[in-house]
């Protein structure tokens, strides 16, 4: 059989990506333009610069990424595109670029599921890791706690029910003055805080053990600083920041263990921005290793939002004979699952 590859695009959020997947494993170039520094500026993504940014780099991002993988557009197999959920005009411009190059082509066209693109990016660097196995997806929309049931299958155990667990980081961080993208930031200044210095509230969900809820300890963080204030005392940002972080990885991981044992699941991956998370990437390798579960995680650069990601999502999806129509449209809440 001949090699498929897949040349995939990625423009849900702030990121114009792009990535060339050899037989949905092999990555022969992964491009991302970040602009970060650009929405740094305003204190977080401003969709309409977001979609603006994307129509000026998407087609040097793709030739890049073509040039890159060392082959030509006449080489690949098909096109793959991240057409939900995410800022609807950001997306837009991914799909539509997508879909004229396949037309002109005359290449195949699959649509990708964002955060289906998230779970596959633990095939990347483990090419033994197949379904079945659980995986918990933390990312700046979503929290989700998934059985990754077989490729392009998969039963949503929880999410969350208000904040996502990376949108918290970063409302935190805007809140201690440490500025966007709140997540990495946080992260780091932990290291010089008190894990322990404030007992912040670990939320249950009172009707299902698996769903989470961030708000309630965001707000107890915004109380917090204002007590502090109104006493005229002063904040420790790493203990705020080291204190936050902690709850919320006692959180991501006491829930995710519940869930393995329950399902009795050996193999548990994560995926998506927050599990870039170096704090909580370390609990559950340690968590993981008590209880005889292998760990599996991405690099943290196929964490973050990247193209490789949805290559390969596009891939299993393309060989079960997944083809998108030329109206395919963006749908910024896609639920996972859907199509
Ligand atoms: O997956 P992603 O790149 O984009 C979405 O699909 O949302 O995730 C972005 C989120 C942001 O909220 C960012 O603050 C968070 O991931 N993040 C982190 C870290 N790196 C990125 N959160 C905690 N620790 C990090 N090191
Ligand atoms: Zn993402």
């Amino acid at each position: 059989m001949s090699d498929v590859l897949i040349l995939a695009i990625e423009s849900s959020c702030d990121e114009t990506a792009a990535s060339v997947i050899k037989n949905g494993r092999e990555v022969l170039s992964n491009v991302i333009s970040s602009q970060i520094d650009l929405h740094t500026l305003y204190g977080g993504v401003v969709p309409e610069i977001a979609s603006r940014k994307h129509i000026e780099k998407i087609d040097q991002v793709v030739n890049h990424a073509v040039s890159e993988a060392g082959v030509t557009f006449d080489d690949i197999t098909a096109i793959a595109v991240t057409y939900g959920p995410g800022l609807v005009g950001a997306l837009l411009v991914g799909v539509s670029y997508a879909k004229s190059l396949a037309w002109a082509l005359k290449k195949p066209l699959v649509g990708v599921h964002h955060i289906e693109g998230h779970i596959c990016a633990n095939y990347i660097e483990n090419r033994e890791l197949e379904p079945p196995f659980m995986c918990l997806v933390v990312s700046g929309g979503h929290s989700h706690l998934v059985k990754v049931v077989d490729y392009g299958e998969y039963e949503i155990l929880g999410r969350t029910r208000d904040d996502a667990a990376g949108e918290a980081f970063d409302k935190v961080a805007r809140a201690i003055g440490l500025g966007y993208p709140g997540g990495p930031k946080i992260d780091k200044v932990s290291y010089e805080g008190d894990p322990c210095a404030i007992e912040f509230p670990r939320a249950k969900v009172a009707d299902n053990e698996y769903d989470f809820s961030f708000s309630g300890l965001k707000s107890a963080v915004l109380n917090y600083l204002n007590s502090m204030e109104m006493k005229g005392q002063e904040v420790v940002q790493a203990d705020v920041a080291a204190s936050f972080q902690q709850a919320v990885v006692d959180v991501l991981v006491g829930h995710s263990m519940i869930a393995l044992k329950e399902y009795g699941f050996d193999r548990f991956a994560i995926a998506g921005g927050v599990a870039s998370n170096t704090h909580l990437r370390k609990a559950f390798e340690d968590e993981c290793a008590k209880k005889g579960i292998t760990f599996y995680r991405p690099s943290p650069i196929y964490c973050t939002d990247n193209a490789a990601m949805i290559g390969v999502a596009g891939y299993y999806e393309y060989i079960k004979g997944v083809r998108s129509g030329w109206d395919l449209n963006a749908v910024p809440n896609l639920k996972l699952g859907e199509r």
